[in-house]
């Protein structure tokens, strides 16, 4: 009887689980069925809806990640949502194991007054924005609840100040200030890159609130920016003197110090009156967004490391002015009901990818990706991780603990019996081939379908069908 494990989400980190479970050689005589299930109609998680559309390169890992959701022994549920469709006590009475990998999916706050104003947005509202996310793409057209309606916004903004000094901070500037001639190659919704094409951007503004040395961004993605067309970085040689701490960081890390040799290329650079510009300040961290009904501004202030380590403001607090700030501190990991979570750390707390519930470890429970490590780590990160978490489950099968008993019809009988049709790789498939279309009928080589009716109609269409025919 072969072991039936259910993987919660078809991100990287739940697919590379898939492929290490049904590729696994080491418990002799053991077939295993993964049954993959994502709350989307459509799988990759970040790699569709969070790596940036002008990386094509990266986001063709997709192609990589398909390959193991057609092969045999996979079975990917699209549009079920663990928590919501199914309980997770019911998803794990239907399968011999459950590997929880559904990713960090909110954002951190900077806790400082006007945070909540119009126009103050989180980097994931923009990503999602941009990379045609249905949470965000109401089939209607309006703003989702909750969500910004960003076109709008980046109409009438000619500031945006970006917080944070990590990949996603960079990803969010090269959106704001690329040309749309650049961005129309990209696999960009087409709604999308026509509201960008109405951009009023001029200026963006990164603030990091520690020194050059201590940044988070990867040295190909910095220098990425100092590549593109009619921009101007502006960076303050005076934030180039280190001092001892920096030095020292400099000195003994690499990444550190090859992000450093870009930034004193650009700030050696004369500016050349190009139409974009990006500020970056350094040791500057936000005290408080400023505005009455919606963002003006972001009052802040030079910052430096106390003795303890921590970030603290220092001297004069001034005012850069803004009309759309965004966050770019990092995402955050959220509870599913009926799974344990740690409150403090936003992760499923575990050891080696075994959950752990009410302090010992759960049988037949397992975790991997963001959710279990927290929300750092490039794609291939995921991998290791993922190797990690079937090592520990297949341990507990060589040990007796994980025994295969589950009927292989369980999970698909339940869904139907809560009137659920799962979208599989063969919808999957349609949309592909639909995207593709669609962006050939525009003059591009894809478009992202940003509307779930459109993909649901996608999935439905013969091959070949126009699957926006039938959107109303
Ligand atoms: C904006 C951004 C850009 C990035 N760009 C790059 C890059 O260029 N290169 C790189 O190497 N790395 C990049 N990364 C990092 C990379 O995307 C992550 O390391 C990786 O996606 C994490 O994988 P994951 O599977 O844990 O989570 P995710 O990719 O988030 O996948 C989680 C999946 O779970 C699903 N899910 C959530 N809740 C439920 C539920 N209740 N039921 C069912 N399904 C659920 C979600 O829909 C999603 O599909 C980027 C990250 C971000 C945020
Ligand atoms: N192209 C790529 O490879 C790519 C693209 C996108 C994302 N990713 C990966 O995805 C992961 C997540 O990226 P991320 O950019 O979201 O997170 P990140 O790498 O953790 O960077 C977060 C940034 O926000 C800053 N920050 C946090 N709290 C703050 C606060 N309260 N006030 C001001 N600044 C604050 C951090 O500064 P401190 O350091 O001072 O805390 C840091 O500069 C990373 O591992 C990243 O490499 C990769």
């Amino acid at each position: 009887m072969p072991l039936l494990v259910a993987v919660v989400g078809a991100g990287p980190s739940g697919v590379y689980a898939a492929e290490a479970l049904t590729r696994q050689s080491r418990v002799e005589g053991l077939g295993v069925r993964v049954l993959v299930l994502d709350r989307l109609p459509v799988p990759f998680g970040l790699v569709r809806y969070g790596v940036a559309p002008d990386h094509p390169s990266i986001r063709s890992i997709r192609s990589t990640l398909e390959r193991t959701l057609d092969a045999a022994g996979v079975t990917f549920y699209g549009d079920v949502q663990v928590g919501r469709d199914l309980s997770v006590d019911e998803l794990r009475a239907s399968v011999d194991a459950v590997v929880y990998a559904y990713g960090a999916g909110s954002d951190r706050r900077l806790g400082i007054p006007g945070e909540e104003l119009p126009g103050s947005v989180a980097a994931p509202e923009l990503v999602t924005w941009y990379t045609g996310h249905p949470d965000v793409h109401p089939d209607d057209g309006t703003a989702a609840p909750g969500h910004p309606w960003v076109p709008g916004l980046l109409s009438a903004a000619r500031e945006v100040v970006v917080v944070g000094a990590g990949n996603v901070a960079l990803d969010v500037v090269r959106v704001l200030v690329r040309g749309v001639d650049e961005l129309a190659v990209t696999d960009m919704a087409h709604e999308v890159l026509v509201a960008l094409r109405d951009r009023a951007v001029t200026d963006v503004h990164v603030l990091a609130r520690r020194g050059p040395a201590y940044t988070a961004f990867t040295t190909k993605e910095l220098r990425e920016l100092g590549e593109l067309d009619d921009l101007d970085l502006l960076v303050d040689p005076a934030d180039l003197v280190l001092d001892e701490s920096s030095r020292l960081v400099a000195e003994t890390d690499r990444v550190a110090a090859r992000n450093l040799a870009v930034l004193a290329e650009w700030a050696g650079r004369p500016t050349r009156g190009a139409s974009h510009r990006v500020h970056l300040h350094f040791w500057t961290t936000p005290l408080a967004v400023l505005g009455t009904t919606h963002v003006e501004g972001v009052r802040v202030t030079r910052s430096a490391i106390g003795p303890d380590g921590l970030v603290r403001a220092t001297g004069e607090p001034w005012d850069l002015p803004a009309q759309v700030v965004v966050r770019a501190v990092g995402y955050r990991g959220l509870r599913l009901p009926g799974a344990p979570y740690d409150e403090r750390t936003g992760r499923i707390p575990h050891s080696e990818g075994r959950v752990i519930r009410d302090g010992a470890f759960s049988p037949g429970e397992y975790v991997t990706g963001w959710i279990k490590r927290g929300p750092t780590g490039v794609i291939g990160t995921n991998k290791s991780d993922a190797v990690e978490t079937v090592a520990s489950l297949l341990d507990d099968v060589e040990q007796g603990t994980l025994v295969p008993s589950a009927a292989p019809d369980a999970l698909p009988a339940l869904l139907a019996s809560r009137g659920l049709h799962p979208l599989g790789m063969p919808e999957w498939h349609r949309i592909d081939a639909a995207e593709i279309a669609r962006g050939q009928q525009l003059g591009r080589p894809r478009t992202t379908l940003a509307h779930r009716r459109e993909l649901l109609d996608a999935a439905a269409a013969p091959e070949g069908g126009d699957p926006g025919s039938g959107r109303t």
